[in-house]
């Protein structure tokens, strides 16, 4: 219902926002439109105090915006709610993990290691760390257009390979969650070749679209030279004016453009539980 309390409020520099007084369970079309429209502004919202968020209204939501992805790691998706993805410490009855416990704890953007990566993923903070286990954005406009013009020329018309099996950044390498894909589930994954530079298929402008994460080198580059470049577009691409680090509150339900943005998770006190749902809506082919 629009009740005339919804607001938008830049949080970040150029990135990030929270979005107050709206119900994503009983979403209005004006109310959509501004969801819709802020995502698009500020690449990563927060709609605050979503109490009453199932995973059935969750994923209705989730599908207002496109098709929804259902992750390879069938292990972590939610019992009877494939497409929700668990990002969590929580351990059932018999001491198994039931999600995700360090997802993403490097820059990457989601699923990009696909042929259509993801457009946008939703997060849902069911329970959160006293402090802690804040998630990182990073403006990828911001990061191409700060690229000196020589740089940019270079990389016009470039293109990488992305891969989920393998990882360029050695900080990934110890990604505990790597591990827990099986030899079946990684061969699922081929490697995929993306541009370096995406034009945003919805705002037109124009993102550098590597991550330290899932990018593992340039095509036609010496492995010295595609690693030198990668570097320094990472590099680029993680001043701090870029970042928006965002604090949880509980009942958050955080979406971001994967398209415009890379995100990094950080530690928390794993004493506490960290919860969250995770839908995943699927993206046009990058170009
Ligand atoms: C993810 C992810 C970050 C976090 O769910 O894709 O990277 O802070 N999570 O949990
Ligand atoms: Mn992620």
């Amino acid at each position: 219902m629009a009740t005339g309390t919804e607001q938008v409020r830049l949080l970040g520099r150029s990135i990030g926002a929270e979005v107050v007084g709206v119900d994503l369970a009983e979403l209005d079309e004006n109310d959509f439109v501004l969801v819709h429209r802020a995502l698009l502004d500020y690449g990563v919202i927060a709609v605050r105090d979503q109490t009453n968020l199932t995973p059935e209204a969750q994923i209705a939501f989730s599908r207002r915006l496109g098709d929804l992805e259902i992750h390879v790691a069938a292990h972590f998706l939610l019992p009877g709610h494939p497409e929700i993805l668990q990002i969590s410490n929580k351990k059932s009855a018999d001491g198994a993990a039931v999600g995700f416990e360090e997802a993403g704890r490097y820059w990457h953007s989601d699923i990009s290691y696909v042929e259509r990566p993801a457009m946008c993923s939703l997060l849902y903070a069911l329970e959160i760390p006293p402090s802690d286990g804040d998630t990182m954005f990073a403006d990828m406009y911001a990061a191409y257009d700060g690229l000196d013009g020589a740089t940019q020329k270079r990389i016009a018309d470039l293109t990488a390979v992305h891969s989920y099996a393998a990882s360029f950044a050695g900080e990934t390498a110890a990604g505990a969650n790597r591990a827990t894909l099986t030899d079946d589930q990684k061969a699922m994954l081929p490697e995929v070749v993306h541009p370096v530079v995406r034009s945003h298929p919805e705002t037109g402008r124009k993102a550098l679209f590597v991550n330290p994460g899932f990018t593992t080198r340039i095509v036609g580059l010496s492995d010295d030279d595609s690693r030198s470049l990668l570097g320094a577009l990472f590099k680029a691409s993680v001043h701090s004016q870029n970042i928006y680090t965002h604090k949880w509150r509980r009942h958050d339900l955080v979406i971001w453009d994967n398209r415009c943005l890379m995100h990094h998770a950080t530690p928390y006190d794993s004493s506490y539980i960290r919860h969250m749902h995770r839908t995943t809506v699927i993206g046009d082919r990058p170009v």
